[in-house]
């Protein structure tokens, strides 16, 4: 099975959760995956690991991710412990982020509040990666300004939700807002090709 078809497999168990109404969107972790393959990713932490659905999704098909996560819900926790079922023991679990001890992650995904954002600057790696899913405008915000030397994108999709989805089927599948802290010449062409992408998408969307 191909690694797309795989996530989507897994994603559309999420969907059918109890508590889906908060999952990220389809198109967030498929775009995810992309940016583990495109840069090496080892170890992500995930602040707001909700139900499970990211995590749920992405690690079966990659074995060697370390994974870490926030979440101070009773109702997610006992959540994640049955959707992630064997998959559980792969995943750090911290209440919040002022718990994680001080190392480093390639990529932090931001899917929940937490009140020491700030922390975020001493656990991202030199080039490591943000992706905010949903608009969480502020948090997009104190982080670019966390990060002088950022690039930022908004990845969107331009297909709708699917009848399998907990969202409106005629709304859009969603989106991801990606922060290269400090962009490498590798990381910069990704950006620059995104961004053109997003515009083109834009552009497809008006004319829908
Ligand atoms: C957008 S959700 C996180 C979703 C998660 N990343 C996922 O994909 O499953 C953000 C926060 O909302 C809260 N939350 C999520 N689902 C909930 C539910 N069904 N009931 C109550 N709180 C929920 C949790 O505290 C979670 O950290």
């Amino acid at each position: 099975m191909r690694k797309q078809e795989q996530i989507l497999t897994e994603y559309k168990e999420f969907c059918a959760a109890e508590g889906n109404q908060h999952i990220a969107s389809e198109y967030a972790v498929i775009k995810l995956q992309d940016i583990i393959d495109s840069f090496g990713v080892e170890n992500i932490l995930e602040i707001g690991l909700g139900i499970g659905a990211i995590a749920g999704s992405l690690l079966p098909v990659n074995e060697h991710l370390k994974y870490a996560g926030t979440e101070d819900n009773e109702f997610c926790l006992d959540a994640l412990k049955t959707n992630l079922g064997e998959k559980y023991r792969k995943v750090e679990v911290f209440s919040e982020l002022s718990e994680v001890p001080q190392i480093k992650f390639d990529l932090i995904i931001i899917d929940g509040k937490d009140p020491d954002l700030a922390k975020i600057q001493q656990l991202v790696t030199q080039h490591g990666i943000i992706a905010i899913e949903g608009d969480r405008i502020p948090q997009q915000e104190m982080l670019r300004k966390y990060f002088p030397g950022q690039k930022y994108v908004h990845s969107i999709s331009i297909k709708k939700n699917a009848a399998y989805s907990p969202f409106p089927q005629g709304q859009w599948k969603g989106g991801l807002k990606i922060i290269f802290v400090n962009p490498n010449l590798h990381q910069t062409i990704w950006w620059l090709r995104e961004k053109v992408f997003t515009k083109l998408k834009y552009l497809y969307r008006k004319l829908r």
